[in-house]
């Protein structure tokens, strides 16, 4: 398929789970695709396997943000897809959650995806389109998640005020909200074994279409938000969750 022939994409967080199939998909679609990481390893092996170019880029760094920006545009010119969708979970309850842990996860999710906006601006060409990855945990009050949820939430209202502020130059910005999608985010966040599968048994209870989401999943809509499929769509949010949000109080 070549509907996204000529167009080079950039993905934040590439390297593994959503980013990296998305990266598969947008290549597939006929996008020259970038993607980014924080693990020099890690990117290198996905880059490797995907065919595209891997540069190593901590998002809690501003400085890492700016030189990506930077090197991409050095190496490939102006930019038309930009995925930002770099992000961790770290589940802890509130009363626990110390200043550092605070600003770990936003100063990744949230501080990294706006200044990745931010620093990529100059370097995106017009019409161009933004895609940050949010969650649906920006509205459910999951136990937990207070600073996730809030970092996603966040993300939520830049995506509102960037779709209005780029308008003008036909940059189109958009949020996708994914449910739980069956990645490693989950086994990074320090949960032993067992705690991993209860809660992915309980969560998948809650789903009214009774499966955790697929990566292929979520590459689709990404991709589909990122072509012109998709020119009359800025400032929204999907939501893309087997209708968990819908369905809060089934048990
Ligand atoms: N999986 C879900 O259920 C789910 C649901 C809703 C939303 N999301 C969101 O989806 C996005 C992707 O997550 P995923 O599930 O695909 O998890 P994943 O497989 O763990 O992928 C996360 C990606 O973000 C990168 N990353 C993390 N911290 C970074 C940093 N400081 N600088 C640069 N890159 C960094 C990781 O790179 P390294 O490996 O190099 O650290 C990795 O490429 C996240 O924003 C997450 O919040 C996930």
């Amino acid at each position: 398929m070549t509907k996204l022939a000529g167009k080079i994409a950039v993905v934040i967080g590439g390297n593994s789970g959503i980013g990296f199939e998305t990266a598969k998909e947008l290549k597939d679609n006929g996008a020259t695709v970038v993607i980014s990481g924080r693990n020099k390893e890690r990117v290198k092996q996905a880059s490797n396997e995907l065919g595209v170019l891997g540069i190593v880029a901590d998002v809690s760094k501003v400085t890492d943000i700016e030189n990506l920006a930077s090197e991409v545009h050095k190496k490939l010119g102006k930019v038309d897809i930009l995925f930002v969708n770099a992000g961790i979970f770290q589940p802890a309850p509130i009363g626990n959650i110390t200043e550092e842990m605070f600003d770990y996860q936003m100063d990744i999710n949230f501080k990294g995806a706006f200044f990745t906006t931010e620093k990529f601006l100059p370097f995106l060409n017009d019409g161009a389109s933004i895609i940050n990855l949010s969650s649906i945990n920006a509205y459910t009050g999951m136990p937990n998640t207070a600073v996730y949820a809030a970092s996603k939430a966040a993300l939520n209202s830049y995506t509102k005020t960037a779709a209005t502020e780029l308008a003008p130059r036909k940059i189109r910005v958009n949020s996708v909200n994914p449910g739980p999608v069956s990645t490693p985010i989950f086994g990074k966040t320090g949960m032993e074994e067992n705690q991993l599968t209860n809660f992915a048994a309980a969560m998948q209870e809650r789903i009214p279409l009774k499966r955790f989401g697929t990566t292929q999943d979520i590459a689709k809509l990404v991709t589909f938000l990122a072509s012109d499929d998709a020119s009359f769509i800025t400032g929204s949010e999907y939501n893309i969750d087997g209708g968990i949000i819908i369905n809060p109080l089934l048990g």
